[in-house]
């Protein structure tokens, strides 16, 4: 394996609680990994194609399932004590791949130049989706993909108001990730299209992170909205 690290802004994960957060993350996810998310993300991984970015790579635990056959992969990891992680993840693995320091808003790549973004977990974190969506419309090449797999609001109204309930103290928990925030919607909204669509529950998480949706998107051309 071999990686290389570029430098270019780290605005998540200063701060003490982000250095615990980060060592916490595998083991907090573990039971939830082996009951069921690690398949999610097989599956999701193996729609991957040609140059691949994924966002937010946290610990790297999207690394093993990537098919071998990719042109590139490059993983983008805005919070130092992840991304020291990631590094030593993507080291251990058995291709190469290169760790950005870089924010999901602003990506140092070129526009059109990728085949597939990957976000796990993380349109539900950022503080903006509206304008990471856009930054991935701008990097994606005509016919490229977004695959997804994010926890979102739920559709059981009663499930759905102990998510907002809840929504202050999960968010200073984790880092930042919204429990309530209706992903999908807001994918299409920025103007992609979801050919492809799971809907499933988190196991061995907490109710308010349980629902999970993973699929690919494209993004809609002109045509598709003409009259
Ligand atoms: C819940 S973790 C998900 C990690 C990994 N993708 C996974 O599937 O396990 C959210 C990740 O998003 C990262 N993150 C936070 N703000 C970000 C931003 N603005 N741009 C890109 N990644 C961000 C965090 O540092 C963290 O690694």
């Amino acid at each position: 394996m071999s990686t290389s690290t570029e430098q270019i802004t780290a605005p998540a994960g200063a701060g003490p609680w982000a250095r615990v957060f980060a060592a916490v993350y595998d083991p907090f996810l573990w039971a939830g990994e082996v009951g069921g998310m690690r398949s999610h993300r097989r599956d999701l991984l193996a729609m991957a194609r040609g140059r691949t970015l994924e966002l937010g790579s946290g610990t790297g635990l999207n690394l093993p399932y990537y098919p071998d056959d990719l042109d590139d992969l490059i993983l983008a990891e805005p919070a130092a004590p992840m991304r020291k992680r990631l590094e030593k993840a993507a080291r251990r693995g058995a291709r190469t791949a290169t760790v950005l320091d870089a924010p999901a808003e602003r990506l140092p790549l070129q526009d059109a130049s990728l085949d597939t973004v990957v976000s796990a977990l993380v349109l539900c974190t950022v503080d903006r989706p509206d304008v990471v969506l856009n930054e991935i419309r701008r990097v994606l090449r005509p016919g490229g993909r977004l695959l997804f797999l994010e926890h979102v609001r739920a559709d059981s109204p009663r499930l759905a108001a102990w998510q907002d309930r809840l929504e202050k103290p999960w968010r200073r928990f984790a880092e930042g990730c919204r429990c309530n925030r209706a992903t999908v919607e807001l994918i299409e909204a920025a103007g992609f299209t979801v050919e492809r669509r799971t809907d499933a529950k988190w196991r061995a998480m907490p109710a308010i992170v349980r629902p999970v949706v993973s699929g690919s998107a494209t993004m809609n051309t002109a045509a598709d909205s003409a009259p």
